[in-house]
């Protein structure tokens, strides 16, 4: 199955390093980032599920679980994440899924036959507490993935799902959103946007991150 952005994310039930997930239990209300990865015992995995394992607390005060993936066994994640804890000094405090039979990698569409008939690429998904699908990536197996780049996204969409904005190139928080092409009137741009903003073409208005002083 292929999933696309605004999809629902598809339930399921799988074993992991932390024992059977009920993935929509596992969310519950929170944000969600499904990430699958090639294999366990490689060398850029080892560092990207180190890294998420450090961004624990920038991953709560944002209100989103971990979860990672591969097609190797229970046992398999569990040996790994004792090398992940020490080569990386931290602490894996997210489940790996077991997806031995491909069963959630197929419902995502984390096997590329063409770039591998067995294993998973490295994708990552984002889910919303409605369970929408909001962001899905794929990296090639060689590249390890910018993990702030994750954050800057969730605070990207946190923001626009509450504010009429948008946010431009290589924003990062705290700096001017643009206000969306689809409000004219000056009237609800004066309310909606107190701080005022600069009409750099009637297309391009920005104005300062609205949920900040
Ligand atoms: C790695 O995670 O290091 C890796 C996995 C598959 C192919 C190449 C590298």
């Amino acid at each position: 199955m292929t999933i696309r952005l605004g999809d629902v994310a598809p339930d399921f039930e799988q074993d992991s390093s932390e024992g059977k997930i009920h993935f929509y239990e596992f969310l519950g209300e929170d944000w969600g980032i499904l990430f699958s990865h090639p294999a366990d015992y490689t060398p850029v995995c080892t560092t990207e599920l180190g890294y998420t394992a450090k961004l624990k607390d920038e991953f709560a005060k944002r209100g989103v679980k971990a979860i990672a993936l591969s097609v190797d066994d229970v046992e398999s994640h569990q040996g790994w994440i004792q090398d992940i804890n020490e080569t990386q000094d931290t602490t894996v405090n997210f489940p790996i899924i077991a997806d031995k039979d491909r069963k959630v990698s197929e419902l995502y569409g984390f096997i590329h036959p063409n770039a591998s008939e067995t294993l998973t690429v490295r994708s990552l998904v984002i889910i919303d507490p409605n369970k929408k699908v909001r962001l899905i990536i794929t990296y090639p197996a060689s590249t390890g993935r910018n993990f702030n780049e994750i954050l800057r996204v969730i605070d990207s969409l946190q923001l626009t799902d509450n504010y009429k904005v948008a946010t431009p190139a290589n924003w990062q928080e705290g700096e001017d959103v643009v206000i969306v092409p689809s409000i004219k009137d000056e009237a609800e741009l004066k309310e909606r946007f107190p701080k005022g903003y600069t009409a750099v073409k009637p297309y391009l208005r920005l104005t300062p991150q609205p949920n900040k002083d």
